[in-house]
C-alpha cells in the first residue's frame, strides 16, 4: 500500500493523502518521494485545477522521521537532495489547500506551510519542536513562519518548540480558516472545488504573483502584478467572464 495516495474526489480536484499511520505520517524518503511524484504528475494534468493535501483525521504529519535522523550524517543530506523533492511543491503551479487535523509538527508544519491555503481543525497541533531533538527547522520553517506570523512569535515558537492549536494558528495568521475538528478535509475540498471552477489561467497568474511578490520589493511586485493583469486580457476566459456578467448568466470558462 502506497504511503501517498492520490484520488480525485471532485471534478477538477485532486486529493493527495499521506498514509503512514505506524509513524504518525512522519516524513521518510518514501513519503517525500511519493509527494514529489504526486505533485510532479498533477502539475502536468490538465484536468486538475486545485489540490488538497492531507493526512488522516488524527494526524497531518508528525515531522521528519526521527528514527532516520538518529543515523543521518551531513553527507546523507547531500546525497538525498531533499530540497529537490520539496521543489515539486514550491514550484507547483496550481493552488494547494492543506487540510490539517491532529499533529502538524516540524516537517509537518513546514509541509503545511508549502500550501497556499491552510484549513485547520480547531484542536490541530501545530509547532516547530525541532530544537527539542537537537536540531532546527530545515525545510523552510524558520523563514516561512517568520513571513506568516512575524519575528517575535516565530522566535518564541522555534526557540521553545512550543506547540499551538488550529484556533491559535488561525488567530496568528498561519491558518486561513479554522473549522470544527473532523471537518478540515471537507472544508478544504469545498474551497478547492470553488477554485477549480474559476478560470485556470487567472488562478495560475494570481498564485504566481502572490508567491513571487511576497519576497520582492513592493515596486517590483506591483510591476509583476500589472504585467500579469494585462496578460489576462488576452484570454478567452477574460472575455467570457465580462460577457457573462453583462448578460447576467453563469460564465462558461474553457481555460483558454
Ligand atoms: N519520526 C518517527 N517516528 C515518529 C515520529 C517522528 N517524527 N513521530 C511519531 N513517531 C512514531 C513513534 O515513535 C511511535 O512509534 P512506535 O509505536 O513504534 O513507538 C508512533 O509514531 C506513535 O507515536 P507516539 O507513541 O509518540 O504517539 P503519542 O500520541 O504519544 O505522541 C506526538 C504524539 C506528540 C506527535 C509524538 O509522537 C512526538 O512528539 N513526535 C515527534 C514530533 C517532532 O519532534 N517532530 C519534529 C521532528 S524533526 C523535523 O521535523 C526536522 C525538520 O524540520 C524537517
Amino acid at each position: 500500500m502506497s504511503v501517498v495516495i492520490v484520488t480525485r474526489p471532485v471534478a477538477g480536484v485532486a486529493q493527495v493523502q499521506i498514509s503512514r499511520p505506524e509513524a504518525l505520517n512522519a516524513l521518510n524518503m518514501e513519503v517525500r518521494q511519493g509527494l514529489a511524484a504526486a505533485f510532479d504528475g498533477l502539475a502536468q494534468d490538465e484536468e486538475i485545477r486545485a489540490v488538497v493535501l492531507t493526512g488522516s483525521e488524527t494526524v497531518f504529519v508528525a515531522g521528519a522521521d526521527i528514527k532516520v535522523m538518529l543515523e543521518t550524517q551531513p553527507v546523507d543530506h547531500l546525497l538525498r537532495k531533499l530540497h529537490v523533492l520539496w521543489e515539486s511543491l514550491t514550484r507547483f503551479p496550481k493552488p494547494v489547500i492543506a487540510a490539517v487535523e491532529g499533529y502538524a509538527l516540524g516537517g509537518g508544519c513546514e509541509l503545511a506551510m508549502h500550501a497556499d491555503i491552510i484549513v485547520a481543525g480547531e484542536t490541530a497541533t501545530f509547532g516547530q519542536p525541532e530544537v527539542k531533538v537537537g536540531v532546527m527547522p530545515g525545510a523552510g520553517g524558520t523563514q516561512r513562519l517568520l513571513r506568516a506570523i512575524g519575528k517575535y512569535k516565530t522566535m518564541l515558537l522555534v526557540l521553545t518548540g512550543e506547540t499551538f492549536s488550529g484556533r491559535a494558528a488561525f488567530e496568528m495568521g498561519l491558518a486561513s480558516r479554522v473549522v470544527p475538528d473532523g471537518s478540515a478535509l471537507a472544508e478544504a475540498l469545498k474551497i478547492a472545488e470553488r477554485i477549480a471552477a474559476m478560470p485556470p489561467l487567472a488562478v495560475a497568474q494570481i498564485k504566481e504573483v502572490v508567491a513571487a511578490g511576497e519576497d520582492a520589493p513592493l515596486d517590483t511586485a506591483l510591476r509583476l502584478e500589472r504585467k500579469a493583469f494585462q496578460l489576462l486580457f488576452d484570454t478567452a476566459d477574460q472575455k467570457e467572464g465580462a460577457r457573462a456578467f453583462l448578460d447576467k448568466r453563469k460564465p462558461h470558462f474553457t481555460g483558454r
